[in-house]
């Protein structure tokens, strides 16, 4: 036996999944996914093949010319759900598998028709990373076994679906329609991805294109207007975009996430819908994905950090080609407020600060947190500094070119940089960065002069010295953020009162000022705030909001009060992901 992921029973010693055909028909009154899925392998293997599975019902196994082979479904481990021991016969290359989802699939969420813009039709997304495609398919579920993959997935109408995959015909079957798709570039298989629903597109180039209810479609194509210049510049830094297509789905608010980089369709929540593109770092974020994480993806995720870390260095300097310094070095400094959040709150000295991490027993989804973006992105700015930008950028791309289409771990990024880059690695003590808890003393600082005027403006506020509308109407998003995050911690009610009108916060449209407003409302026992946080913290599943304002709703009775009001009645309708974290920080109340 020869295990090389903590979170799958993949075993290196089987043959490996080289392709798989998904056969499903979408069932809304069931909540489930029903059919078949087919796995092409490597090789003839003669005898065991571990697969992983999760809150799946295994109706049946076959191989060409066997039609019933006997298989054994393990008993169900917490974090990796049951194993699907296959006895292959002599010869077999390909295995089909029977099944369907059940209302426990983590990956997948079921929305009726209220919890969508359009109010009508329900809708279905999954959401597979780290380890929940085994909730919508019995797969090698390890980002060693990259997959190609081929769909039909039955739709009744009038809904439409996309996928990770290029789509392909649409076929009329009675009430329902046959959507087929096909991904030719192989993929680990956390990037599988499916949304269902009432669906409209608009193109904003010859190879992007968004998707959203219809409602929403137009706001969103102005609001992604800039993505094919955002491409130019990811490809000037990166090489040339291998994934054909970037399209685009806004999903319904529950999205427990910004953005998951599902190549050939990034999900995006809705939140970002601000109106004024203030948003769109987190699709420029999700693009550079296309690089670091989808064509070199981490090995596991124990080595989560290569993922993103590599993406927030990458978003950052496409926002740096984009924006120009300033705003980019405003984007690490709020990037340093999360990151110090983070460590505060899982402890500086806690493993799960560390990039290297070992995460037996531990569910990625309870590691997660900012330190593998904002931690790792300064390792790789580190990096940077050390051999200079021209150098490192051709180690970039030097790291694609080796690494592209594979699955790696931090060792192998360790050896790259010591044979590219020799002793760089030594100077900035890449080990301390990788191995340590916290953060080492050599971290990057962030400054200018225009963030020390705002950051001095919002200590300020104390004395009641406070910007003009106008002042502030001047500022960028970041700087609007970073005057918000540095304002006093205690804030009184006319203070509140002046964001709330004087500053517009309480009705505008941009939800990173929203949250941040509303989590000082909280906070504040602001009353005339409660409605907008009880409508937001009911609605939208992004965890990186709904954990900030359940916080901050712990500080007083009153706050808690409403907020166990909203988690009683929206409960069943949070994503599960978002529904534990909620969960996790009202546990974490003590009074
Ligand atoms: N891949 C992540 C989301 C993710 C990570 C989902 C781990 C499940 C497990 C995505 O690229 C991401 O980082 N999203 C961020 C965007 C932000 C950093 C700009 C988010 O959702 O906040
Ligand atoms: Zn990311």
């Amino acid at each position: 036996m020869n295990r090389p992921d903590p979170h799958s029973y993949f075993d290196l010693s089987q043959p490996r999944t080289e392709r798989v055909r998904l056969r499903l028909a979408v069932d809304f009154k069931k909540r489930e996914l029903r059919g078949d899925c087919t796995l092409y392998l490597d090789r003839a293997g003669a005898g065991q093949l571990d697969l992983d599975t999760k809150s799946l019902v295994i109706e049946g196994v076959s191989v060409p010319g066997i039609a019933e082979l006997p298989f054994d479904l393990g008993p169900e481990e917490p974090i990796l759900g049951r194993r699907l021991r296959i006895h292959l016969p002599p010869g077999a290359r390909e295995v089909t598998v029977r099944y369907r989802t059940t209302r426990d699939s983590v990956a997948l969420q079921w929305l009726a028709p209220e919890q969508t813009a359009g109010g009508t039709e329900p809708f279905l997304f999954s959401q597979c990373q780290s380890i929940h495609a085994r909730t919508v398919a019995p797969l090698q579920d390890c980002p060693l076994v990259r997959i190609r993959y081929e769909a039909e997935l039955l739709v009744p109408r009038p809904l439409t679906a996309v996928m990770s995959a290029a789509p392909g015909a649409v076929e009329p079957q009675g009430n329902a329609r046959l959507f087929r798709f096909e991904m030719p570039q192989a993929i680990p298989p956390y990037l599988l991805a499916l949304a269902i629903g009432e669906l409209e597109s608009r193109d904003l180039s010859p190879r992007a294109r968004v998707w959203a209810e219809p409602s929403l479609v137009e706001a969103a194509a102005i609001e992604f207007g800039e993505v094919e210049s955002m491409i130019v510049q990811a490809e000037a830094l990166f090489g040339p975009y291998d994934w054909d297509r970037f399209d685009m789905l806004v999903l319904p608010p529950s999205f427990p996430y910004g953005g998951m980089e599902n190549p050939r369709m990034t999900f995006l929540t809705p939140t970002l819908l601000a109106g004024d593109r203030s948003l769109v770092d987190v699709v420029i974020h999700e693009l550079a994905h296309s690089w670091t994480g989808n064509l070199i993806s981490n090995a596991n995720a124990e080595h989560f950090w290569l993922n993103e870390g590599f993406t927030v260095y990458g978003e950052r300097r496409i926002v740096e080609a984009t924006y120009g310094r300033e705003v980019a070095l405003q984007h690490w400094a709020l990037g340093d407020i999360d990151l110090d959040g983070s460590i505060t709150r899982l402890g500086a000295d806690s493993p799960l600060t560390r990039l290297r991490q070992e995460l037996q027993n531990v569910d990625p989804d309870d590691a997660y947190s900012t330190v593998p973006y904002e931690k790792g992105a300064r390792l790789l700015y580190l990096l940077e500094q050390e051999v200079g930008r021209e150098r490192f950028d051709l180690f970039i791309r030097g790291y694609i070119a080796k690494f592209r289409f594979t699955s790696i771990t931090t060792e192998e990024f360790v050896s790259f940089v010591e044979a590219e880059l020799p002793g760089a690695g030594a100077a900035i003590k890449m080990e301390e960065w990788l191995s340590g808890v916290g953060m080492p003393p050599n971290r990057p600082q962030f400054r200018s002069a225009r963030m020390a005027e705002i950051v001095a403006r919002a200590e300020r506020c104390a004395q009641g010295e406070r910007p003009s509308g106008s002042d502030w109407g001047g500022w960028s998003r970041a700087e609007r953020s970073l005057f918000l995050d540095h304002l006093p911690a205690e804030l009184d009610a006319s203070a509140l009162a002046w964001l709330d009108q004087g500053l517009g916060l309480g009705t505008t449209r941009n939800y990173e000022l929203l949250v941040a407003y509303l989590r000082r409302a909280l906070r504040g026992e602001y009353e005339p705030a409660f409605p907008r946080a009880r409508e937001v913290m009911s609605t939208v599943g992004r965890m990186k909001y709904l954990r900030p304002l359940y916080q901050a709703a712990g500080a007083h009775p009153r706050t808690r009060e409403l907020a166990r009001e909203v988690f009683a009645t929206a409960a069943g309708r949070y994503h599960s992901l978002s529904r534990r974290v909620v969960e996790e920080t009202m546990a974490g109340w003590v009074a």
